[in-house]
């Protein structure tokens, strides 16, 4: 059995004994999948991961860049509750168009804002419109801009605020000085970033699973 096939086994039995996932999950995957969407959410256990950060740290308000199909999203506004809220930012219409089904069917529609339209913009009026501060903000869409989203997150977010990057290993080219990928260039601008913001305490993880082989990165704002 290669690498790959035994990391896929080991999730599907991490799930199996650790994660529940019901209709509005399931449902929420093959819908975007019906409707063409890429396959590129988080995996089960990762959702679940980010569900116990947003717990664990008793986020309310959460702020998610690339909402996809809104799986993430599901798993997060489950996480803050009847009295929370998430924000969702997404450029394409077509994927918040399935979001908001998603979101509907899972009867948390009333906690999730979906803003269409690119990061940058989204988040530059929230700074603008003088926003509460974000108890968790969770970066997924496009990697080229990671670094610049992180510096607008943190004027989105208060001490004790945590922000989670997702996809920063990619196979490990973040380490190859070779690479020209737009996406691996940002992940290592955003990495350099965490790592040498005085605002910042951060650190990353390595990742296997049957997303392949990639990492997050986690930080908490001084
Ligand atoms: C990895 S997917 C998000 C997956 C989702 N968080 C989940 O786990 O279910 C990335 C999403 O970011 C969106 N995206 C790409 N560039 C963007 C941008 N500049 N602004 C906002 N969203 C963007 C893509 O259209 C895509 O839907």
């Amino acid at each position: 059995m290669d690498n790959e096939a035994r990391w896929r086994d080991v999730d599907s039995h991490l799930v199996g004994e650790l994660v529940e996932e019901d209709d509005a999950l399931v449902g929420a995957r093959e819908l975007g999948r019906e409707r063409g969407l890429p396959a590129i959410e988080v995996a089960p256990n990762q959702g679940a991961f980010l569900a116990l950060v947003a717990q664990m740290t008793g986020a309310r308000r959460v702020l998610e860049l690339g909402t996809l199909a809104g799986y993430s999203t599901i798993w997060l506004a489950r996480a803050v509750g009847p009295e929370g809220r998430v924000t969702t930012v997404e450029l394409d219409p077509r994927h918040a168009a399935v979001a908001r089904e998603n979101l509907d069917r899972a009867g948390l529609a009333y906690r999730v804002d979906v803003e269409v339209g690119p990061a940058l913009d989204v988040l530059s009026d929230l700074v603008d419109a003088g926003s509460d501060p974000y108890d968790l903000v969770f970066i997924d869409a496009d990697k080229v801009n990671m670094a610049a989203y992180l510096e607008l997150a943190l004027r989105l977010t208060r001490s004790g605020s945590v922000i989670v990057g997702d996809n920063v290993v990619r196979r490990g080219a973040v380490v190859d000085p070779t690479s020209d990928d737009p996406s691996v260039l940002g992940a290592r601008a955003f990495l350099h970033a965490l790592g040498n913001d005085p605002r910042l305490e951060a650190t990353a993880l390595q990742t296997v699973g049957s997303k392949g082989w990639d990492g997050f990165a986690i930080a908490r704002v001084c």
